[in-house]
């Protein structure tokens, strides 16, 4: 796509300062955009930097984290530069996030008209009985039935898929360009979690938002990204649209973690997960991040990271494997 970026994310790096001089590179140089409109998913396994990336974006890294490097731009706001009482404008307003287990984002001694028409009032001129009937009206229209009685409940009172309901109604209140989802479906069953993902594509479409979908689902990615962005070990190690990667695979690690999804290959006997894990963020090797889980491992990669190389215009690769077939 050439329109100007939603949103830039240019060599970010989030290091958490430990114990014993530990540096944890949660987030190592990870770069990417979102165009307006669009979805891009970030797949990668537990560990590589996924939602780090995400609360990096948030401004919502807490001590002894600590972003090192790098700029994020949402059109033409730095917000890697915006100060604490900015930011707190913009989330919401202009992004806003949806987390894996809505129970630790919602305030249990709230009712979920109290924490909707508080999050409306924040950033909309609207008094509190206009705040409460578009809260219900934004409780239609995430699809929860019995609107009016489910604002006066408490989060406990619903189920997971209600709960996470209500936090997509949040998220929406204000009409962001953004939306974050950080793994939103991971704590349901399959089909409330389809029912919660078509939710978030027809609010995005509804909202004409763009999507940032966090997954280690890429099931879940071939259904609903344009594009992929893969992380491993705090980096990019692969970005593509959905197809090309899907199709003409790349990095030994996507295709990896293609391999043990059950429904893209037929063999199910083949079916099973990559050996070994992800490397800790605190001890990162010289080397490809990869290397020695890599069944195509060869001896530079153990000497040097690749870096990030460009095999056509929209897909990248971190593998040696890929050099040569790099473009100007
Ligand atoms: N508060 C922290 N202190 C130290 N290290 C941290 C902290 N938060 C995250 N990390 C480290 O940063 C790395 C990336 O974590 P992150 O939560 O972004 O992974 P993730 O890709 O979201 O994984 P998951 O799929 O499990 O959610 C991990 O190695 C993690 O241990
Ligand atoms: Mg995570």
């Amino acid at each position: 796509m050439n329109q100007v970026p939603l949103l830039s994310v240019h060599d970010l790096k989030t290091y958490f300062y430990l114990e014993q001089n530990r540096i944890a590179k949660a987030v190592d140089g990870v770069s990417f955009t979102v165009s307006p409109g669009e979805t891009v998913a970030i797949v990668g396994e537990s560990g590589s930097g996924k939602s780090i990336t995400a609360l990096s974006i948030m401004k919502l890294i807490e001590k002894p984290g600590k972003i090192v490097e790098g700029s994020i731009h949402l059109e033409e706001k730095v917000i890697s530069s915006l100060s604490s009482k900015q930011m707190t404008k913009l989330r919401g307003n202009e992004i806003a996030m949806v987390f894996q287990e809505p129970m630790t984002a919602l305030n249990p001694v709230y009712t979920v008209g109290n924490q909707i028409t508080e999050m409306i009032r924040k950033h909309r001129k609207l008094d509190k009985k206009q705040a409460q009937i578009e809260a219900i009206n934004l409780l239609k229209i995430v699809g929860i039935s019995r609107a009016e009685d489910v604002v006066n409940d408490y989060p406990h009172q619903l189920s997971g898929g209600m709960r996470q309901r209500v936090m997509i109604a949040m998220a929406i209140s204000c009409n962001p360009k953004l939306l974050i989802a950080d793994e939103p479906t991971t704590a349901l069953d399959v089909t409330i979690q389809a029912q919660i993902l078509d939710l978030m594509v027809e609010m995005k479409e509804r909202y004409h938002m763009a999507l940032l979908l966090i997954t280690h689902d890429l099931g879940i990615v071939s259904e609903y990204a344009d594009r992929v962005v893969v992380m491993y070990g705090g980096q990019v190690v692969e970005e593509a649209p959905t197809k090309q990667l899907l199709r003409t695979t790349k990095h030994p690690y996507t295709k990896g973690l293609l391999e043990s999804l059950p429904n893209l290959k037929e063999d199910v006997d083949r079916l099973g997960t990559i050996k070994g894990t992800v490397p800790p963020a605190y001890a990162l090797p010289n080397g490809c991040r990869f290397y020695d889980r890599c069944p195509l491992a060869m001896e530079k990669c153990k000497e040097a990271n690749p870096e990030l190389y460009q095999v056509n215009t929209s897909h990248t690769v971190r593998c040696y494997l890929h050099e040569k077939e790099e473009i100007e």
